[in-house]
């Protein structure tokens, strides 16, 4: 770690400290202590994470910052504060917000991402540090520096959406996990990953951007050689979701614990859209499948292909065999 950036982790460790006695011992952070606590947070679960609260005050960590003498030029560059317009000093960036802070692979805080406490459209409902000389979107993956030596001793890592899932999942008692900060799954990420663990369980939200993000980290994840699986939440649910209505036992037996190999996702991926009663979704669906599955699958799992659409559409097995050696033959 270069030595000049040392300012900037001790002014993050010292927001984090001042974040989390703001939301603990204040009037002020009892509101958002009641939102954690609605959400299942306990006490030593909020003082784990280091979460806390940002005051609705437009500057109150900029004077702190300032008291303690940081060159706030420096502060700016951060991410914790912003010169006002008419330039005679700084304003904070979080004001008003739950803050979970981000460590990176040493455990130093980074960064912040700051959650407004009722859903509004108006506003952004996560509102993350800038990319700065300490905080790389591209690089640094939540809970990371907390869940290697867990994902190294079991060689297998669970990658959600959102951090708020791998939390949920910690209080589950699943110690593995770690979760991207809003950005899409990178070559860096998946380096990281490679270096401790050989299988990776991808558990994306339940709906239709969850989908889509599932299929993206198994394509990236399959083409850097780790074994990747998918695992599958009911409806339009998230894993936070699903463990607080279900609870962590069945997240981890029935979700984690039977994830979908990537054919198995790949099927189940394109019959979402479809009717399989009727026809022109039956056709489709078997071309989509094959396509993407032909040049991809093993002999058996060719036959398992084989099998299962039979039983989903209907269709022969003479005929899908001869399909799927059709698609072969056009696509090598
Ligand atoms: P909760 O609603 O608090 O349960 O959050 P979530 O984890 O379910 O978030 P969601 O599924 O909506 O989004 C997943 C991830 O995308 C979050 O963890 C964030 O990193 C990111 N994200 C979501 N909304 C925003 C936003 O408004 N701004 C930014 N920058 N990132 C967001
Ligand atoms: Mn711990
Ligand atoms: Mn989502
Ligand atoms: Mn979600
Ligand atoms: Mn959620």
């Amino acid at each position: 770690r270069k030595l000049e950036n040392q300012s900037m982790i001790e002014a993050h460790k010292l927001a984090a400290n001042f974040y989390s006695h703001l939301l603990l011992n204040t009037v002020e952070g009892e509101k958002a202590l009641q939102y954690l606590e609605q959400r299942g947070f306990s006490r030593e679960h909020i003082e784990n994470y280091g979460i806390g609260w940002s005051l609705d005050d437009r500057e109150v960590l900029s004077q702190l910052l300032q008291r303690k003498k940081f060159d706030m030029k420096e502060m700016e560059q951060a991410g914790l504060c912003i010169m006002k317009n008419d330039g005679t000093g700084y304003f904070d960036r979080f004001r008003g917000r739950v803050m979970f802070p981000l460590h990176d692979d040493n455990g130093n805080v980074v960064a912040f991402s700051g959650r407004i406490l009722s859903d509004s459209k108006e506003e952004a409902k996560y509102l993350n540090s800038p990319e700065t000389p300490i905080f790389e979107k591209g690089r640094l993956l939540y809970n990371f520096h907390h869940a290697r030596l867990n994902v190294r001793k079991t060689g297998k890592v669970i990658l959600f959406e959102g951090f708020m899932d791998t939390i949920s999942a910690e209080r589950a008692g699943i110690m593995n996990s770690v979760a991207v900060m809003g950005t899409s799954l990178s070559d860096t990420h998946l380096t990281k990953l490679k270096r401790i663990a050989n299988q990776l369980i991808i558990c994306c939200d339940g709906d239709n951007a969850g989908w889509e993000a599932a299929r993206r980290f198994a394509i990236l994840a399959q083409q850097k050689g780790l074994d990747a699986q998918i695992a599958l939440l009911p409806g339009k649910m998230d894993p936070d979701e699903y463990i607080t209505t279900y609870g962590g036992e069945a997240f981890a037996e029935k979700v984690i614990g039977n994830p979908h190999s990537y054919m198995s996702f790949t099927m189940a991926y394109y019959k979402r859209s479809k009717n399989l009663s009727h026809e022109n979704d039956v056709l489709q669906y078997i071309h989509e499948v094959m396509e993407e599955l032909a040049p991809k699958v093993s002999p058996i799992e060719r036959d398992l292909l084989l099998r299962q659409l039979n039983t989903e559409t209907g269709v022969s097995a003479e005929a899908l065999r001869e399909q799927l050696t059709k698609t072969v033959g056009k696509i090598a």
